[in-house]
């Protein structure tokens, strides 16, 4: 059993650093996922564990529990409809906008073990709707290491492509290797993954055409959604396009959004109007390395 004072402190600490909030209903979750973290660390308990943290917050045992307690449910083409937004109206409009640059960036922030980004990776390669001499970056990030280092690994387990996937990307976009499914290098190359809180200051991460925040921003309190949001929209380019979770809505959190609906997708553009109160951000490029791709490249 832990203690009240030690939950307590707990949902404080956790909050704090990662902005996911709970509260004694999911005591049950805790203990499943703390017991283990305590015994790794030789402690007692998870009173004891909270007494370590009390003692040394920003010690590597504080971010083994952080990452103990996030939820990295996910799935390819997960909800399906805001990857067809992408695919026939968001990039075709891209196309049109970026023509001079000739130059689209995507972020998948909160990428889990990077379906997510992949699934873009495929779709865009799939569909031939990358001009030659176009150049698609896709930068994925999240704040536990232990699922990105899956996501880089690009395998995945006959459970898990079978969830989302068409059949004909399974054949087409990944290799069998003994009971695992490995994605190919030419879809793997796209995506650059890096560890990444959103609770940070991400805006030298430059501007985005499309940014992914899906299924994140239920588990915040309201001035981390708050605050991700505006930061978000100070993130999209011009003609940018913000996918969120089928749950989520910056309705009545932050003004520097603006709801877009096509056909049966929904996505959210800056708005201009709320925007010259934020910082400017310069528009600064990924770091090359095999990781930007163009069209040639992929087919
Ligand atoms: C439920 S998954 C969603 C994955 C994917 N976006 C989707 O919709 O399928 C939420 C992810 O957010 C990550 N996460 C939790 N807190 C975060 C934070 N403060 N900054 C960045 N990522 C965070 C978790 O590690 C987890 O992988």
């Amino acid at each position: 059993m832990v203690s009240k004072e030690s939950l307590t402190f707990f949902f404080a600490f956790l909050q704090k650093e990662s902005g996911l909030v709970l509260d004694s209903s999911k005591t049950y979750l805790i203990e499943a996922r703390l017991e283990p973290v305590a015994l790794e660390a030789g402690l007692a308990s998870i009173d004891a564990l909270c007494h370590q943290l009390r003692l040394n917050p920003t010690s590597p045992l504080g971010r083994k529990v952080v990452d103990a307690m996030a939820t990295n449910e996910t799935s390819f083409f997960r909800d399906r409809v805001p990857f067809e937004t992408v695919r026939k109206v968001v990039f075709p409009e891209l196309l049109k906008t970026n023509q001079k640059a000739k130059k689209v960036r995507i972020w998948s922030a909160a990428c889990a073990t990077g379906q997510e980004p992949y699934s873009l990776a495929m779709l865009l390669s799939d569909t031939g709707v990358i001009p030659a001499g176009w150049d698609v970056e896709i930068l994925a990030t999240d704040l536990v290491e232990r699922v990105l280092e899956k996501a880089r690994s690009g395998n995945y387990s006959h459970y898990e492509i079978q969830r989302g996937l068409p059949t004909q990307y399974m054949t087409r976009f990944f290799d069998q290797v003994g009971s695992e499914w490995q994605i190919k290098p030419e879809v793997k190359k796209w995506v650059q993954f890096r560890r990444l809180n959103l609770l940070s200051d991400f805006a030298s991460l430059g501007l985005f055409d499309i940014i992914f925040c899906r299924n994140i921003l239920i588990y915040f309190d309201a001035a981390s959604k708050k605050k991700v949001l505006d930061r978000m929209a100070a993130s999209l380019a011009p003609n940018g396009a913000l996918f969120l979770g089928g749950g989520e809505t910056p309705l009545g959190i932050s003004e520097r959004l603006i709801r877009v609906e096509v056909d049966r997708g929904v996505y959210y553009k800056r708005n201009e109007a709320t925007l010259s109160t934020s910082p400017p951000i310069q528009p600064q490029g990924l770091e090359r390395g095999g990781n930007s791709v163009q069209k040639g490249q992929l087919q």
